[in-house]
């Protein structure tokens, strides 16, 4: 969900997620990285860095997607990507209004709960599989309190800046961004609607 009512979350109620979260499994229960809440002036500068520097294209890091892209994962975005416009109604050619879009993940999509989720460096792809799934378990605990979210990648591309306007140590990854709140229901953004790959595309027998 990319649009969020101006409601605030209770904070006990994002505690109760967070806990829900921590449930998930991991690699020999290591429970790796850290959920920071970004309030305040916090929040608000950290928005403003971000926006400048996707302004002045000051990306630092692509890890995020594969290089060179895989046609079929390709695809794949496009089609996320004309999801999330063709239900705002922006039309291919309209390069502001995309990018009007694209800005709104550096604000977190104004959702009343920023987070940002880190990881220790030190971790390779096993601690990104253990934190990917405490990820999703605060997206169904959150849902399941009526609550709507969205993780954000885009911050990702940013890690030093990140690092730096929070005062994290260099040691933190900087894993993504997650919009959390109540989805406003009729707005447009939240009525782009996407379809996942067929089966057969991801599982086959080898007998
Ligand atoms: C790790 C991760 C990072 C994401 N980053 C972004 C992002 O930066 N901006 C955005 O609008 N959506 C982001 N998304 C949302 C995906 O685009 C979305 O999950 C995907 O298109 C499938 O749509 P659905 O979740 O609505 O089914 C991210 C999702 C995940 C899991």
């Amino acid at each position: 969900m990319r649009t969020y009512l101006p409601k605030p979350v209770p904070d006990a109620l994002l505690a109760q997620v967070l806990t829900d979260a921590r449930r998930a499994p991991s690699s020999s229960n290591l429970q790796p990285g850290s959920f920071l809440s970004v309030e305040g002036e916090a929040r608000k500068r950290l928005s403003s860095a971000l926006t400048d520097a996707w302004r002045n294209d000051q990306r630092e890091d692509y890890a995020y997607f594969p290089q060179p892209w895989p046609m079929a994962m390709r695809r794949r975005q496009v089609a996320a990507a004309q999801a999330l416009y063709g239900a705002l109604g922006i039309a291919r050619e309209d390069q502001s209004a995309r990018d009007a879009q694209f800005a709104r993940n550096f604000q977190f999509f104004d959702a009343p709960v920023a987070l940002v989720v880190t990881l220790h460096r030190d971790f390779g792809g096993a601690g990104h599989m253990d934190l990917g799934m405490a990820v999703y378990g605060l997206m169904l605990a959150a849902q399941s309190h009526g609550l709507a979210t969205c993780a954000i990648g885009a911050i990702a591309s940013y890690p030093d800046l990140v690092r730096s306007s929070l005062q994290l140590d260099a040691h933190c990854a900087i894993a993504c961004g997650l919009a959390l709140g109540y989805a406003d229901p009729g707005a447009p953004a939240n009525q782009a609607e996407t379809t996942r790959c067929k089966l057969d595309d991801y599982f086959r027998v080898i007998a």
